[in-house]
């Protein structure tokens, strides 16, 4: 692709405005040999302004979503994409994230400009399982796993009930929950089902994809390993 297509779409500049930067010398290769708008250089030779590019558009990236951001493009409030710099919202294709987080919940965030993808990560066939450490107000009845590994529990407002649901007891007010579909304020809502109310939720993984020690509100990269993983439970 040539340079001007290249770094206008992830999302530096329009046309015009790259066109200017070129003019100004600030696109160089590694050497700082200054490169033109026609040139078919790959996105690893590219600079601007001496700093590499950022990742090329089929990009999955994972981010240790903190508390208090939602995953939207527009909200007066913050916004996930705030984490990142700001031209990543006028990336074309766009940066999406893979399902959704609520604003209050911390923890493993998936994201991709690559559509088909996303899909097929989010998608119900797929089952992947995603894990969430939850923080309860009350103590635990010793009832919820059962109830949740039931496939029975139908939550309010919804047509089907739940599928099964691994529920494993870390303390008296302390759950680790395994989910396999992504319904609205799942697990908030099946833990007040059962009488309790999340004070605290984390996801921790997706598929076999752990967050590790990735520090809030930071991100990178995932290796093609990575991406293995989040299919690969
Ligand atoms: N379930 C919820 O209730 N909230 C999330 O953010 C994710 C799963």
């Amino acid at each position: 692709m040539k340079l001007l297509k290249l770094v206008a779409n992830l999302g530096y500049g329009s046309r015009k405005e790259v066109t200017a930067m070129v003019r100004d010398g600030r696109i160089t290769d590694p050497d700082g040999e200054i490169l033109y708008t026609d040139d078919d250089v790959p996105h690893e030779r590219i600079r601007v302004d001496g700093e590499p590019l950022d990742p090329p558009t089929g990009v999955v990236l994972m981010l240790h979503k903190p508390a208090g951001y939602t995953c939207s493009m527009k909200d007066p409030s913050q916004i996930v994409y705030d984490l990142f710099p700001p031209r990543f919202r006028l990336r074309s294709p766009t940066m999406a994230t893979v399902g959704r987080l609520d604003r209050d919940t911390t923890g493993l965030l998936l994201m991709t400009d690559d559509g088909g993808l996303l899909h097929r990560i989010v998608h119900p066939k797929s089952a992947i399982a995603k894990i969430y450490e939850a923080t309860l107000a009350r103590d635990l009845r010793g009832d919820e796993a059962t109830i949740f590994a039931s496939g029975k529990l139908m939550l309010e407002s919804e047509r089907e009930p739940l599928a099964p649901a691994a529920l494993e007891v870390i303390g008296p007010r302390q759950a680790r929950l395994t989910l396999t579909e992504g319904r609205y304020h799942q697990a908030r809502r099946m833990f007040a089902a059962v009488g309790n109310h999340v004070e605290k939720l984390h996801r921790s993984r997706v598929g076999g994809l752990e967050l590790g020690d990735l520090p809030e509100g930071q991100w990178r990269v995932l290796a093609s390993e990575d991406l293995q993983k989040v299919f690969g439970g």
